[in-house]
């Protein structure tokens, strides 16, 4: 007899259409006809993951069978896009947000003539202590999770506030709502306003119980705690090694914080901390840095501090709108993927203004222009360019190897979760444009010079890379789960 589970009455699910994902630095794969199973059956250990996936398909609930000849027809659901023959609608990898502080939302685009050290001051302490009002956390924290959602996000790697409640209440937003998470009750204890600050035990503490919460009420395997002091400046060195050691005692929990974003905030870490070598040795001497350590900025890193972090297997958030916004500074993308670094996107909500992380790819590509533009050499100008194909990288598989979960994330392959975003560049009120000879199946009537030029696959990716936003994203799988529905 066939187990029905109560949720899902299917046990499996074949997507069928065009995947495009980028399985490597700079390489699209654009994969037409294709047929990519998921196993749904909750009583499975492979919910969520999938199962197969076969090009230049025919048929998708055969190939189902293929694949596991016990499966019925009446097991098998068919998510079918391939009826629209001019590849206006595609799956691609759902974005991964390695550096957003849910409880700024409020704030995303107040922050005036400011730069890091007065804009934490004057906008975002206050705010970020007055959601230690339950009601309040409830309504930001339930907003950022479902707009993230709606514009492509499966993962974020989000900070809340010092409050252990409020950062329990997004552990729960983030399950129901069904999107995967880390989630960081921030600890600080150094350098901080009087009405936003913890002593070293209390930080400590109340991280324990937001870690054993998430990890033993919540028990959701997509909502993950990730240890979070916040930067150099609000940590003692006591904090930081307590935290290192939960890391270490709990199997090497991931760890978040910003480093060398600011010039005016390095010459402070230098004065904070005269016994270290640099920003990067502060975190190091305290053994922050391993492979589960996502870093957000990285501006102003020297060479060492570079080799420090690539040493560690760290990952790197690169937050360009942030960088961008509140003048930091532009970070070398390319000098630190060259060296073998991961990095992975950050909107920085709310140093940055959007939690898109379309929005985010697109000003990486702009702001590796500006970095093209200050080199002399033609050669050296063409390398620091990050193409589409690269930010689309950094936005999905690099973030994924960034956070140290692209063993199961990032691109569509089997064994990998299937977390996914479905674009349609022509949906209701979309603000792309693509008209009609632009489209593969184009054919001109008549064969004439002045016919206008039809456009690759590749081409309809870039109008919808600069030009897409929310009104693209119509459906967001998470685990094999339908998150959003636009
Ligand atoms: N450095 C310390 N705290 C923050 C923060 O909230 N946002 C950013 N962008 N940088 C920080
Ligand atoms: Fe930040």
């Amino acid at each position: 007899m066939i187990s029905v589970s109560k949720n899902n009455i299917y046990k499996f699910y074949v997507f069928y259409g065009t995947f495009i994902d980028t399985p490597k630095l700079g390489q699209l794969r654009i994969r037409q006809n294709t047929s990519v199973g998921v196993c749904t059956d909750e009583n499975s250990d492979k919910v969520g993951v999938i199962e197969f996936i076969k090009e230049n398909s025919k048929n998708p609930l055969e190939d189902a069978k293929e694949f596991d000849p016990s499966l019925t027809d009446s097991d098998v659901a068919i998510v079918d896009y391939t009826h629209d023959a001019h590849s206006s609608i595609f799956f691609l990898p759902g974005f991964i947000d390695t550096h957003i502080h849910a409880s700024q939302y409020p704030n995303a685009g107040i922050f005036g003539n400011s730069t890091l050290l007065d804009w934490l001051q004057t906008y975002t302490f206050p705010l970020e202590a007055s959601l230690k009002d339950l009601e309040t956390a409830q309504i930001v924290y339930d907003k950022i999770v479902r707009r993230t959602l709606a514009n492509g996000t499966t993962t974020a790697a989000y900070y809340t506030t010092i409050d252990a409640d409020s950062t329990k209440l997004m552990g729960r937003i983030c399950s129901e709502l069904g999107q995967r998470a880390l989630v960081g009750k921030v600890c600080m204890d150094s350098c901080s306003p009087d009405f936003y600050v913890e002593s070293t035990q209390e930080s400590l503490e109340s991280c324990e119980e937001v870690v054993n919460f998430l990890q033993e009420e919540l028990n959701d395997p997509k909502v993950l705690p990730i240890l979070t002091p916040r930067f150099a400046p609000s940590c003692s060195r006591e904090l930081m090694k307590g935290l290192a050691a939960t890391s270490r005692s709990k199997g090497h929990l991931h760890i978040q914080t910003h480093l060398s974003e600011n010039e005016g905030e390095i010459d402070w870490v230098k004065s904070l901390f005269p016994e270290c070598k640099s920003y990067t040795d502060v975190y190091d001497s305290c053994g922050l840095l391993h492979n589960r350590t996502v870093l957000a900025h990285c501006i102003h890193l020297s060479d060492e501090e570079a080799k420090t972090i690539q040493k560690r297997g760290s990952g790197i958030s690169h937050c360009p709108i942030s960088n961008s916004s509140i003048t930091s500074g532009e970070c070398r993308v390319r000098w630190l993927l060259d060296q073998g670094i991961d990095v992975g996107l950050g909107s920085d909500v709310s140093g940055g203004h959007a939690c898109s992380i379309l929005a985010c790819a697109r000003q990486a590509l702009l702001v590796s222009r500006h970095l093209a533009m200050k080199e002399k050499e033609e050669h050296d100008k063409e390398h620091v360019k990050l193409t589409v194909a690269d930010a689309l990288y950094l936005a999905t598989l690099g973030g994924a190897r960034a956070l140290a979960m692209d063993q199961t994330l990032g691109s569509f392959e089997v064994g990998k979760q299937f977390d996914t975003q479905l674009v349609d560049i022509e949906s209701q009120g979309s603000n792309v444009d693509v008209f009609h000879w632009q489209k593969s199946n184009f054919s001109p009537l008549k064969s004439t010079v002045l016919a206008p030029p039809s456009i690759a696959q590749e081409d309809i990716l870039a109008k919808w890379f600069f030009n897409g936003d929310d009104r693209n994203v119509i459906r967001v799988w998470v685990g094999g789960k339908l998150s959003h529905t636009l």
